[in-house]
This record gives structure tokens, C-alpha cells and sequence, in this order.
């Protein structure tokens, strides 16, 4: 609806007077055509998604789906008691995708479900909103991109970063060069997490349908720490803390660095240094990327990461964030908390709090499922260069080798071990493992 045609609605409504004492965000909401959505995965954020958008106006939840009934009836209760109306709630989200009603998805699985859902909800003809890491490995980023491109639909990755005012003005700041040309942006992930423990295999709880939580994965035994959330220690599942909680500041590292590729050379140093536990994934790792000549100077750039999960102290002030090293200052960015952005002799020039918005990233998709907004703050792009770190890293920490990567074929060359670990195996014939894997 264009802005003239708002007003007339308005004012034919006869909310013109209402408007008015409304906040203006809550009267562009009310006036705007409700996009019915699904949420798959209402687990621990998938209970986010589902609590913010069954506040919205402009939102009709039709539909929750998990394949824990005993979640599935918590998300499908706060629906109900919030809307006033009862979503459908399944346990297999090809119910979701099959009704033509739904016109987006909101895919808050782990790690392992990312790319299958979305590329069998794009294929589909649905919009989808998935969770980051988006894919569980490098091959199914390209085949997510790839889905994008032959449905047309739109996919938003969940960095809400991308969408977060405080975070757009730092960026901008860095972009437009007020620290000089950055040649080095550095992410860290710097916090204390607890050990997983040790388990034998069990018998999965009543409520869980575990076959189907598995999905296209080849089959393992149910154990008491894979859930709930413990999955992302696990190679099958997760992509450990790096794609976690990591993936958010690395997304928000090659932002600002500007580049719009992937890096040529990879080293990673790390491993299990701490906890003794059935973690799979490293709890320390030191990584570096280096990308090819780019930029006004042609030079070439790099990205570190550095993870240390048993840290009781923060860095560089923050526990999680991102710094970018230009040539005439430096700018600090904690997650969730604000950046600070130092000239000359660290002098602060300007300095700025806020926390990520979630809501914004989600208007941000529903704008653009609408046509209300053009362009995704996290479009498959993003979050595919940004997941490629965290998978590049994980397989150089794996292999314990410094990696060459070809940008352009997105395969790791000169080591068949590691050029192995770019793609995963699936389960024969399953229904959601993705086409041409
Ligand atoms: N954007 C953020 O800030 C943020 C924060 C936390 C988690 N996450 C992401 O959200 C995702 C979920 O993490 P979590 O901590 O909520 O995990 P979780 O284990 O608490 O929730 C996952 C849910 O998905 C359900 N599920 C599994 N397979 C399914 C299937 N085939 N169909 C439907 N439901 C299925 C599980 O039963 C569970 O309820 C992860 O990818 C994680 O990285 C993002």
C-alpha cells in the first residue's frame, strides 16, 4: 500500500483520531495486511519468535509445529491465549508447507534441520526466516542460495544484528570510513559455559518423536545430553559455540570489513583445552581468515576469531563482539551492548548503547514478504559467507592444517580430508535431505 494509500485507509477506518495516540510503529502495524506464518522448532528461541509474533498485528501465527509434543502444546497454548485463536500445531512440518495459506516460515530447528527446511519450504513456495548458522556445512549454504534463486522467494537469516539501529550506525560509521580503510576486523567469543557432562545412551523422552528430530541425518542413539539445546556440542547436530554464539559477531566482522566474498587461506588453532566432557567441538580456538585483494587500496584483509568458552572475565570490555582496526582508528562493538570508536592515540570520539532487536529483523522480512521493504537485512548471502567462517574454522581445527579454500567453487584444495568435511552424509532416500547435496 503506498503512503497516500495508507492515510486514505486510515482515515476511512476512522482510526485517523486513534492513530494519532498510538505510537507511530504500532499504527504502521495495525494498518498492514496480516502475513500468515508457521514457526518450526519452538524450543528455546523458537519460543522467541513465537512470543513476538503472536504480539504483532500484522501477523497471523496459523501454524507451530514440533516434534515434541510437550513443546509443541506449550507454543500452541501461548497462541491461543495471546490471539484468541488456536494455530494448528503438527509435528511434521510438511503439514505446514502443503497449505497454501502460509506464506512464510519462521525455522527455529537446530542446526542439522536449517538447510533441509529451508530449501524444502522455499520449494514450497513459502518465504523463509531461518535460524543462524544457516546451514550445518558449506555445501548447504550453496544449495540454500541456490533454492533462493530458482523460487524467487525471500530468505532472511536469523543475525538480528543486521536489523539493529545501534549496530546499522556502527557499521555505517566503519563503512564510510571514519576509521580510515580497515584491513583487520577481529570477533571474539569469550564466556563461561557449562560441561555437558558424560551420558550413556538412553531412551528418548515420551514426548519426543526422536526419528523425526534426527530427520536426514544417518541415525544415532538418543543420549541425555543432546537436549534440550545441548545438540550444538555435537558434530551431527551443531556446529559447536563458534556457530552459535560466535556466528553472530563474525556476522557482524565481515560487515564491516566490507567484503563480499569468501577468504582464500584459513588457519585455526584449537581444541578441547578445558572441559572433559562428551563435547565434541572445540571449547578454545584462535582463527584466521585472509581475503583476497579488495577495496580502494587492493589489499588484502583479515578476519579473526577467537573462542574461549571457559573465560570468567569479558574482552576488550565485552564478553562477545567485534573490533574493526583501521588505518586512523578502531571500533569496538559488544554483543548486544554498544560500540565505542576510538581515533588517534585511542582517543573516543563517539561512543553509543543499545541492545539487538529482534522485532525490527522481524519487520524487517515482514515488510519485504509484503513488498512493503525492498531489501533483506540478512539476505541467504549473508549468513552463507558468514556460516562458511564458522564451517572453515571447524574443518581447519578438525584436520589440525591451515586450509586453502577456492572462493569461486566453494572446495578446499590440495587436502581430500578436509575438502571431505565441506558436504555431510545423509540419511539414504530421506525425504528432506536436499536436492543435489
Ligand atoms: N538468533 C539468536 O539470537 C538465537 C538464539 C538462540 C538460538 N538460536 C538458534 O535457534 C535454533 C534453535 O536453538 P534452541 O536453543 O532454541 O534449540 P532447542 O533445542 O531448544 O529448540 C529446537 C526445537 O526444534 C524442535 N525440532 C527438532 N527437529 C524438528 C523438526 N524436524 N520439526 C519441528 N521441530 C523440530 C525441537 O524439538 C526443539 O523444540 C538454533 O539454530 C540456534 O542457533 C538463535
Amino acid at each position: 500500500m503506498s503512503t497516500t494509500g495508507r492515510r486514505t485507509f486510515l482515515k476511512g477506518a476512522g482510526l485517523g483520531a486513534a492513530a494519532l495516540t498510538l505510537g507511530a510503529g504500532a499504527a504502521r502495524a495495525a494498518e498492514k495486511e496480516r502475513v500468515v506464518v508457521g514457526v518450526i522448532g519452538t524450543g528455546g528461541m523458537g519460543m522467541h519468535h513465537v512470543r513476538q509474533l503472536a504480539a504483532r498485528k500484522d501477523v497471523e501465527v496459523a501454524y507451530v509445529c514440533d516434534v515434541d509434543q510437550k513443546r509443541l502444546a506449550d507454543a500452541s497454548k501461548h497462541v491461543e491465549s495471546t490471539t484468541k485463536k488456536a494455530p494448528k500445531a503438527v509435528k511434521d512440518m510438511r503439514q505446514v508447507l502443503e497449505d497454501r495459506n502460509v506464506q512464510a516460515v519462521f525455522i527455529a530447528t537446530p542446526d542439522h534441520w536449517h538447510a533441509p527446511a529451508a530449501i524444502l519450504a522455499l520449494d514450497a513456495g513459502k518465504h523463509v526466516y531461518v535460524e543462524k548458522p544457516c546451514c550445518h556445512n558449506i555445501r548447504e549454504g550453496l544449495l540454500m542460495a541456490d533454492a533462493v534463486q530458482r523460487s524467487g522467494k525471500l530468505l532472511q537469516v536469523g543475525t538480528q544484528s543486521r536489523s539493529t539501529a545501534v549496530v546499522q550506525e556502527a557499521m555505517r560509521r566503519v563503512l564510510e570510513g571514519e576509521i580510515g580503510e580497515v584491513l583487520v576486523a577481529k570477533s571474539w567469543n569469550s564466556q563461561l559455559r557449562r560441561s555437558i557432562g558424560k551420558t550413556k545412551v538412553s531412551k528418548p523422552p515420551a514426548t519426543l518423536d526422536f526419528d523425526l528430530w534426527l530427520g536426514p541425518v544417518p541415525p544415532v542413539p538418543y543420549r541425555a545430553n543432546l537436549l534440550p539445546g545441548i545438540w550444538r556440542w555435537w558434530y551431527d547436530f551443531g556446529c559447536g559455540d563458534i556457530g552459535n554464539d560466535g556466528v553472530h559477531d563474525i556476522d557482524v566482522a565481515c560487515w564491516g570489513l566490507g567484503v563480499t566474498g569468501h577468504p582464500e587461506r584459513i588457519v585455526c588453532l584449537g581444541g578441547k583445552y578445558f572441559f572433559d566432557d562428551d563435547q565434541q567441538w572445540p571449547d578454545t580456538q584462535y582463527a584466521v581468515f585472509e581475503y583476497p585483494e579488495s577495496g580502494k587500496s587492493k589489499q588484502k584483509r583479515q578476519l579473526i576469531f577467537e573462542q574461549r568458552i571457559w573465560s570468567p572475565y569479558v574482552q576488550e570490555g565485552y564478553e562477545n563482539g567485534a573490533a574493526f582496526y583501521g588505518t586512523k582508528g578502531m571500533l569496538i562493538i559488544g554483543h548486544s551492548v554498544g560500540w565505542k570508536l576510538y581515533g588517534l592515540r585511542n582517543k573516543l570520539i563517539a561512543e553509543k548503547t543499545g541492545k539487538a532487536d529482534l522485532v525490527a529483523h522481524h519487520t524487517n522480512f515482514l515488510d519485504c514478504v509484503r513488498g512493503d521493504q525492498k531489501k533483506l537485512n540478512a539476505d541467504v548471502m549473508a549468513g552463507h559467507l558468514s556460516a562458511t567462517l564458522v564451517h572453515l574454522a571447524n574443518i581447519a581445527t578438525r584436520v589440525g592444517r591451515a586450509l586453502r579454500f577456492d572462493p569461486k567453487t566453494e572446495q578446499v584444495v590440495e587436502d581430500t580430508e578436509a575438502a571431505a568435511l565441506v558436504r555431510r552424509k545423509y540419511r539414504e532416500g530421506h525425504w528432506a535431505t536436499p536436492k543435489g547435496v
